[in-house]
């Protein structure tokens, strides 16, 4: 007779409180862990934090802001950008009510095949076969929400009972404030405001609720390996914990949670179409030994089917088809940035 397996989920371990050790294959090796090197303390977080209040600031100096911190960064928060802050709020909390309030058999009828490049649903990477990655400290439920023909609000959570309202907001908000980034960001590249939205097309948009169990070995192991992002942009909210970090002047830096606050990320498409001029970020997320970390990561994806080139001539980047590119990132594994650098001509 056949057994079915359980698919395993970091918050079951987690749980299982006998266990003071991590299992080996969740375990970092000594360069990949989250001392080496050392992250800068929280409390001399330079990481830009930009005002989007159109009423009062200076049109000129937004986009030379936002251009800075896309050349020197390629991320950085957001504040006054027309998301109301109790919506933020609700994502956070409807998001723990279901990774905290529903029971592990509940949550696993919503399971996704995770053996593959993602699919909608609750899941938490696994071990592929000739693979021999680690595996990272989080489990997640991915939401697919854009073209509204992708979006099936039956798949998700129905507990707490406004889950899937809050999430389709949430989803037509994000569509928005993306928009509004990448026409910033055209401008601050002396393009045409509508450069970067055109040259992506219609978003795809994913919204991935991640969750980080505390770890009893938070020095050892990640929440999220190192990597930067597929995408033209994403948008990420985080709680009060902490933990995501991004990579600059080869040091890790933790991003201080600001709770009103976005957090911008350029991903690697924009980089392309920038033509190098600004660079995705690479960032990952180190666990906490007594917290459970949530945070929410929202994609926004040209169609498989697009090709993404440069806007700027000579071209520095080979044009990939995105759906491409999407394959020879989950066959290489996003270790740094070795997907992209793959295409510079
Ligand atoms: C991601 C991501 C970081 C975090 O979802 O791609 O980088 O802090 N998340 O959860
Ligand atoms: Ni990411």
């Amino acid at each position: 007779m056949e057994v079915a397996s359980r698919p395993i989920r970091v918050q079951s371990i987690a749980q299982n409180g006998t266990a003071p050790q991590v299992p080996p294959e969740y375990i970092q090796p000594p360069e990949t862990r989250p001392n080496n090197p050392t992250a800068r303390p929280a409390n001399n977080n330079p990481i830009p934090s930009i005002d989007l209040n159109s009423a009062v600031r200076d049109a000129d100096f937004l986009r030379t802001e936002i251009g800075a911190a896309c050349r020197d960064w390629g991320a950085f928060h957001v504040t006054n950008h027309g998301v109301p802050p109790k919506l933020l709020g609700e994502v956070r909390r409807v998001g723990r009510t279901f990774f905290e309030a529903c029971p592990m058999d509940e949550k696993l009828r919503y399971s996704c095949d995770t053996s593959g490049a993602a699919t909608e649903g609750y899941g938490s990477r696994m071990l592929v076969a000739s693979n021999d990655t680690v595996l990272d400290w989080r489990d997640y439920f991915d939401h697919h929400t854009l073209p509204v023909s992708r979006r099936d609000p039956s798949r998700w959570p129905q507990f707490p009972p406004d889950y899937r309202e809050v999430m389709v907001e949430y989803s037509d908000h994000m569509k928005a404030l993306a928009q509004k980034l990448l026409g910033l960001i055209s401008e601050s590249l002396g393009l045409p405001s509508s450069c970067i939205e055109e040259a992506v097309g219609e978003f795809y948009q994913n919204i991935s609720i991640n969750y980080y169990p505390p770890c009893p070995q938070p020095d050892l192991t990640l929440g999220l390996q190192a990597h930067s992002d597929m995408g033209a942009i994403t948008l990420l909210i985080q709680d009060d914990v902490g933990g995501l970090q991004v990579f600059k002047d080869d040091e890790w830096i933790t991003v201080d949670p600001l709770s009103d606050a976005i957090f911008v990320i350029l991903s690697d498409q924009t980089e392309i179409i920038s033509n190098g001029k600004y660079r995705s970020a690479q960032h990952r997320a180190i666990t906490n030994g007594s917290r459970a970390r949530l945070s929410v990561s929202t994609f926004h994806d040209p169609a498989k089917t697009k090709a993404i080139s440069p806007a700027f001539e000579p071209p520095k980047y080979h044009t990939a088809i995105y759906g491409d590119y999407v394959l020879s990132w989950y066959s290489n594994g996003p270790e740094g940035k070795r997907n992209i650098d793959a295409l510079l001509i």
